[in-house]
């Protein structure tokens, strides 16, 4: 479930300010329960370019939707734990696993990230567009601080994701509030004589629309390394 949306369902045209506030599950389930399929089934090309040279070890997958980046890990050696609000999402991801005859080397778990997170530490952690529009409730940063301290010594805190919306929608509040690596690693305040910023990159690649619109969108990414 690379970011190559089957549709591109998340990003609501703008003018939904006004609209209610959403508990994320009850949002989450909404979405996906909307179509039968969202995301294109294949990993984030930004996760799998950073991935790719890494040992697998242990790796858990924040946000994990419909599968793509848990199934390609799993297919890559790593022993995955996937988790996302919606257990639609999670269903379509198991079947995915299944159909890709990696199911034993990943386990589902379901989980409100801003309520319960799973136990453990791990040798990567994955948050890759982790995202929610307004309408949902994240604390995104309380979020990606517990994927900090999730991570095992040695291991890798990897987050991907939008620093902008795509070109073709033009500017939009809510894609001013997309955060930089510089205000990521302020919001994390990661202990400096534990943590190694391994990589602060910003990629603008070519994006597609729902409906064909054609343009470009920027995307960021975070690697750190818990160095003990
Ligand atoms: C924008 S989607 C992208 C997910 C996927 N990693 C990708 O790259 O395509 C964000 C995902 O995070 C999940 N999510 C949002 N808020 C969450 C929360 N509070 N706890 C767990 N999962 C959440 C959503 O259900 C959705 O599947």
């Amino acid at each position: 479930m690379t970011h190559q949306h089957a549709t591109d369902a998340h990003h609501h045209a703008p003018g939904h300010d006004d609209a209610a506030v959403l508990p994320a599950q009850e949002y989450w389930e909404g979405f996906y329960g909307e179509r039968d399929q969202v995301w294109s089934g294949r990993a984030n090309a930004l996760m799998v370019r950073e991935v790719e040279g890494m040992t697998p070890g242990t790796a858990l997958d924040l946000g994990c939707a419909e599968g793509g980046d848990a199934v390609w890990l799993a297919q890559q050696g790593w022993q995955v734990t996937a988790v996302d609000v919606s257990d639609t999402a999670l269903r379509r991801a198991a079947v995915h696993a299944d159909d890709a005859g990696v199911a034993a080397s990943i386990e589902w778990q379901q989980h409100d990230l801003g309520e319960t997170f799973p136990s453990g530490t791990y040798d990567l952690v994955s948050a890759a567009f982790f995202h929610s529009p307004p309408e949902a409730v994240l604390d995104r940063t309380t979020v990606l601080r517990r994927a900090a301290d999730a991570v095992a010594p040695g291991g890798t805190l990897l987050i991907v994701g939008h620093a902008s919306g795509p070109s073709w929608m033009g500017p939009h509040p809510m894609f001013d509030l997309l955060p930089t690596t510089a205000r990521l690693l302020d919001d994390l305040a990661l202990d400096p004589q534990v943590w190694t910023v391994d990589l602060e990159d910003l990629v603008t690649t070519d994006h597609t629309g729902p409906e064909g619109q054609t343009g470009t969108r920027a995307d960021n990414v975070l690697r750190v390394r818990r160095t003990a």
